[in-house]
């Protein structure tokens, strides 16, 4: 049988009672591979890992070590929400690492995205690295939220992407209890395992965080402007009912400033750009046309609740031409 393929009479999940049934059987296979073994995940608070935790948890229990890298370009409440669920109501092992001052002195002064790029994936390596070290000795499987169609877009050879690079003395097994199921299916089942919803419908974020939407070099003033308005954007979505129906939407500061007036007086602070897209696979997406009343009330919102942000502008812009992103 080949393990890398979706049998065809399969059973799409779509409801709670397949993904109960999903639950059970995935805990009795996890307990039989990983026995009274430990097991490391990389936990982003991504919903393919929260689930393969979450999942895990309920399989192993603590014999499941989970390490969360804070890189300091997280959203606003996000470490602090993985936290919260999996240390304080799942009970998970979880280390929690903040390496924001790592990262933010490694970036400081680099402009290039892809230099930016480069910087993050390779330091959030090291710094997994270094947590994966001093567990080594005891741990024998790597879990990883391999979905279906990562197997599918790498042809059947999965590369460890969310963890590429560790050490070569250190020999895992992967334990990869959703690499059949697709997206859809990935969420039906976290529900089930009691995650909360905003988890459940977390809309894709690039593993560079923030650190691509900080356009530009990175600094702290603007980062942090950057993540307030960021969140009032997700408030305000969440608020009109569309998270989870919109595939993406975020907000990126440049690094240049504008002229605007606030109180009668004239300053000189960063526009915030809004982009919300819809998309299938991300090779192209469409711009929704949003409510006016709600894009205003963002809009006011940001420009005078966030310091340092006097203009919000919404890119009109589908793929092609405009990435998705701004950098
Ligand atoms: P673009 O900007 O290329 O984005 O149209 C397409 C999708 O990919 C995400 N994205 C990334 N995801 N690492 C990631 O894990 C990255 O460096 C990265 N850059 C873009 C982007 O958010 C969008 O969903």
């Amino acid at each position: 049988m080949d393990l890398n393929k979706r049998p065809d009479d399969m059973v799409r999940i779509t409801t709670p009672e397949l993904a109960q049934a999903f639950i059970a059987e995935q805990v009795a296979a996890c307990r039989e591979q990983i026995g009274d073994k430990k097991a490391l995940l990389a936990l982003s608070g991504g919903v393919d890992s929260s689930v393969v935790a979450a999942l895990l948890i309920k399989a192993i229990g603590k014999q499941l070590i989970c390490v969360h890298v804070n890189h300091g370009l997280m959203r606003k409440g996000e470490s602090e929400q993985v936290v919260d669920v999996f240390r304080n109501q799942l009970d998970a092992n979880l280390v929690y690492v903040d390496a924001t001052d790592r990262f933010l002195s490694l970036l400081d002064g680099v402009a290039e995205p892809e230099a930016k790029r480069k910087i993050i994936g390779a330091e959030f390596i090291r710094v997994f690295e270094e947590e994966a070290r001093k567990v080594g000795d005891e741990v024998s499987f790597l879990a990883q939220g391999t979905i279906y169609p990562d197997i599918l877009e790498s042809d059947g050879v999965k590369a460890h992407h969310n963890v590429g690079g560790l050490p070569d003395d250190l020999q895992f097994e992967l334990c990869e209890p959703v690499r059949l199921l697709y997206k859809d299916e990935v969420r039906v089942v976290g529900r089930e395992l009691g995650l909360p919803e905003n988890m459940v419908e977390r809309q894709p974020f690039p593993g560079p965080g923030l650190g691509v939407r900080c356009l530009g070099a990175i600094t702290r003033d603007r980062l942090e402007a950057l993540r307030e308005a960021d969140a009032i954007l997700r408030e305000e979505f969440a608020a009109a009912g569309l998270e989870g129906k919109v595939w993406q939407y975020f907000v990126s500061v440049p690094d240049f400033r504008v002229t605007g007036v606030k109180e009668g007086k004239r300053l000189y602070e960063w526009p915030a750009f809004i982009r919300a897209v819809n998309t299938v696979d991300a090779m192209t997406a469409e711009v929704p046309e949003l409510d006016w009343a709600l894009l205003k009330k963002i809009g006011d919102r940001i420009a005078s609740e966030v310091d340092g942000i006097c203009r919000v502008l919404y890119d009109l812009t589908p793929k092609p031409c405009g990435t998705i992103e701004f950098e």
